[in-house]
Order: structure tokens, then C-alpha cells, then sequence
């Protein structure tokens, strides 16, 4: 098997980014995502993949509902933001404008208008370095048509944690 054929294909792909958000136990958490897609029309369904080394998935293990931002090419800063820092150490939410999602205390990234509210139906573990969060859209929002920034678009930007970190446990 080609590792360098896989990445090459991945990236003409060229995933849009988006920032997923969450809570639980009143500990907000979010992460920017490249890996995420549509997975049913009707009913409305949509996947993405968390990392097993991220803060955001160790909260959206007990979280029930999760905000999807869509980014716009605008949106270079806020994929800094949420893919190089990590909420282990850092209060992501701290210095922005952010509203608590009425029914579910989602936060809202205010700069994003391009999201959904989904539902938690199930996480799936494969053995790989993420797990799959499928879900059931229960709001979105669109301001229209929007340019997405994508995957390329982000340069060589380190994540916070690499995929093959784990949490320790004290
Ligand atoms: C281009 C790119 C794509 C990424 N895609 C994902 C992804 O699909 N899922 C994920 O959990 N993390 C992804 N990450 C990593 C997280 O965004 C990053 O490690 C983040 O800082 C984790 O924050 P947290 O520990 O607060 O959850 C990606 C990072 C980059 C730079």
C-alpha cells in the first residue's frame, strides 16, 4: 500500500475547514476539523472526526449536542485559533464573541454564521487515531453562498496534539 498515494489523494480533495464545538459539564471545547462530511439527506445526518488526542474529544465523549462552524476563506485567524491551541491549557473561548446555543448550551461562535446544531446519535471507534461522532442536524444556519477555506488554504499549521498523543491519567 502507497502511504504517498493516499496523502496525495487526500489532498486534492482538499477538505473544507470547519471548527467544531461542544459542552459538557459545563467545559467548552472546540477543535478545527478537516474531516467531516454529510452522511444521510433525509433524515439530515453528519459526521465528523475527533482526534483521540484532543481536549474536544474527551469532552464530546459526555456531550450530547456539538455546533458545526463552516469557515469562509476570511476565516485564516479563527482555523489558527482552534487547531494550534489546545483546551488542556487554554480557555479557546476566553477572547471571543461566543453565545450559548438556548436548548443545549452549544457554544456559538458569533464570527460564524454558517452552522449547524447536531445531535449526538453515536461515536464510533475503528481502532484509528479519531473516532467518528455521527450526528442528526436539529438547526442550521446559512448566510448564503460563501467561498469555504479550506484544508491547503491552511499552510503548514502544527496542531495542538499530535494523533498519536493520549491523555494521562493521574
Ligand atoms: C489541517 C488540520 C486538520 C485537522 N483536522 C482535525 C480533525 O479532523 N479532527 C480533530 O479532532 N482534530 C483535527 N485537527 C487538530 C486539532 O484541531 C488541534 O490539535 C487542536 O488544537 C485540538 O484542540 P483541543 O485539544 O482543544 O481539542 C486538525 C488540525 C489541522 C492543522
Amino acid at each position: 500500500m502507497s502511504s504517498k498515494a493516499f496523502t496525495s489523494l487526500m489532498g486534492s480533495v482538499n477538505s473544507a475547514a470547519v471548527v467544531v464545538t461542544t459542552v459538557a459539564d459545563d467545559i467548552q471545547a472546540g477543535c478545527l476539523v478537516g474531516y467531516h462530511t454529510q452522511s444521510s439527506i433525509a433524515p439530515q445526518q453528519y459526521c465528523f472526526w475527533l482526534s483521540k488526542a484532543n481536549h474536544t474529544y474527551r469532552a464530546g465523549l459526555l456531550a450530547t449536542h456539538f455546533a458545526v462552524h463552516f469557515l469562509t476563506a476570511e476565516d485564516l485567524p479563527l482555523a489558527q485559533h482552534f487547531a494550534t491551541r489546545s483546551g488542556d491549557d487554554t480557555d479557546k473561548f476566553a477572547d471571543l464573541d461566543v453565545a450559548a446555543d438556548a436548548e443545549h448550551g452549544v457554544p456559538l461562535l458569533q464570527d460564524c454564521p454558517n452552522r449547524m446544531v447536531v445531535e449526538r446519535l453515536s461515536i464510533v471507534d475503528d481502532g484509528g487515531d479519531h473516532v467518528c461522532v455521527t450526528a442528526r442536524v436539529v438547526d442550521a444556519e446559512s448566510t448564503g453562498k460563501f467561498t469555504p477555506l479550506r484544508i491547503a488554504d491552511l499552510g503548514k499549521m502544527a496542531p495542538a496534539h499530535g494523533s498519536d498523543e493520549r491523555a494521562v491519567h493521574p
